[in-house]
């Protein structure tokens, strides 16, 4: 089958690689020249794990393309797939203007019978509304529109791919469903075959429902470190209950990336447009909005001040596995700790070069964890990469100025810390070798 994806990120270029891996006839479409120079040039643009050895594989095969090109990418296709961003707008809800963007291109070079699949996160009824825009502006009926949200995650985005825990089609009748699912021959997932709203919703409130998952996972975080209780006990208990499930219960400073803050705005804002008010959705958003800064609140229990302070900050991608910074509360806090004064000394195993345009050219990037701390006055951990779980309490006390170390990952049992003269903070534990309000009079 030929097929065309239009949009080479994260999902467009993983899951056309993917199809292309199990037999299909994929051509990328992007307006990003650059990036498809590179891709031509077998050239990952991104940092995924076992990219660059699948990138490799289909271009021997031969049967993939990338092009910037409209008219050899929509000509001929048997099926267009839109995987282009759907970013949000100030207040919320989604832009699909990239959408519409690929759609008049559609409309405008293909001449034959085509099923489009609508795989960018959209809010519930645009697959309704693209396809009567299809057919509008090509001033025929050839096209049909199916919705297939994808699930993948970033940092096992092709494992996710060729096993999906479902593969979701939308459509408007059977024989249309079966032409997508026919796309995906030779992926070993569950199908489920539905009408387009459906589809498009199970998308908002599967994302929604994970967001809100760790938002409540977070507050009970908080409420542990005032009542003394552990909230990893806590949520390996809870999750040992099927009903409840023990993943995405894991505390920390908030949900990042490109997809949970967006989409939970988007669904919140949809839900508002027809006027409903999703509150669980709301108090998701605002718990995360504040878990975000966690680290930076309890570091000022420990200085009043950090004018002159150095802050070695461990991991700035969202999370490990991605290069990926969109929505990182590394954002939030080196902000907050440099409009305060500190000089940042930071570490990242992918996202440092990602992430340089984002705070004061006085930042340093360090080329490994352990250099990062020399000096430091403090250090918080923002991502829980390997190299930041093997550092021992030793190159704490050994490095740093002064070993107040702030995890916001719960990198370590805070066992690990008793002895040492390291004082050890996490989210929803015992602070260990606590010393509040020790610093003031070094600063
Ligand atoms: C998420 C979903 O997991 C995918 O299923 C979905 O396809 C994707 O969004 C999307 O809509 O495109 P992703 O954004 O790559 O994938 O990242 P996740 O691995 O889900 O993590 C999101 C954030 O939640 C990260 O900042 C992570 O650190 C945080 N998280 C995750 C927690 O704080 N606690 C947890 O228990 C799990």
């Amino acid at each position: 089958m030929r097929i065309t994806i239009a949009g080479a990120g994260y999902v467009g270029l993983i899951t056309g690689l993917c199809l292309c891996e199990r037999g299909q006839d994929v051509t990328m479409i992007d307006i990003d020249e650059k990036k498809i120079q590179t891709l031509q040039n077998g050239i990952p643009p991104f940092f995924e794990k076992g990219l660059p050895e699948l990138l490799e594989s289909c271009q021997n095969s031969g049967r993939i393309k990338f092009t910037t090109d409209p008219v050899e990418a929509y000509s001929e296709p048997d099926t267009v797939m839109i995987a282009v961003p759907t970013p949000e707008r100030r207040d919320g809800s989604a832009n699909l203007q990239y959408v519409f963007d690929v759609c008049s291109l559609i409309a405008e070079h293909c001449r034959k019978a085509c099923v489009v699949i609508l795989k960018s996160t959209s809010p519930v009824g645009t697959s309704d509304k693209i396809e009567t825009f299809l057919n509008e502006k090509s001033n025929n009926d050839l096209f049909e529109v199916a919705s297939n949200p994808e699930f993948l995650a970033q940092g096992t985005a092709i494992n996710d791919t060729f096993n999906a825990s479902r593969i979701v089609i939308g459509a408007k009748n059977l024989d249309i469903a079966e032409k997508v699912q026919d796309i995906y021959t030779g992926f070993s997932s569950t199908f489920v075959l539905t009408d387009r709203k459906s589809a498009e919703m199970i998308k908002y409130a599967s994302n929604d429902f994970l967001a809100l998952k760790i938002s409540y996972i977070n507050e009970i975080a908080n409420l542990c470190e005032k009542v003394g209780a552990n909230v990893e006990i806590v949520a390996a208990g809870m999750g040992l209950d099927p009903r409840i499930g023990n993943l995405y219960l894991k505390p920390g400073t908030g949900y990042g990336g490109s997809c949970f803050p967006k989409d939970t705005k988007a669904l919140h804002w949809l839900a508002k447009y027809h006027g409903y008010e999703l509150k669980t959705i709301k108090a998701t958003i605002e718990v995360n909005e504040n878990q975000k800064i966690i680290l930076f609140q309890k570091a000022r229990q420990y200085y009043q001040n950090f004018r002159g302070l150095t802050v070695a900050v461990l991991g700035l991608a969202f999370k490990p596995g991605t290069d990926d910074i969109r929505e990182a509360p590394s954002l939030d806090i080196v902000r907050l700790f440099e409009e305060e004064g500190a000089k940042v000394k930071a570490w990242d195993f992918a996202a440092s070069d990602n992430f340089r345009k984002y705070c004061s050219q006085d930042a340093v990037f360090c080329p490994t964890a352990e250099e990062t701390l020399i000096g430091a006055d403090m250090c918080v951990i923002l991502t829980e990469w390997d190299e930041v779980k093997s550092l021992t309490p030793k190159q704490y006390k050994e490095r740093m100025k002064t070993p107040i170390v702030l995890d916001g990952r719960n990198c370590y049992p805070p066992e690990v810390f008793e002895n040492t003269s390291v004082l050890y903070d996490s989210i929803g534990r015992i602070t260990v070798n606590p010393r509040i309000r020790l610093i003031p009079e070094l600063v």
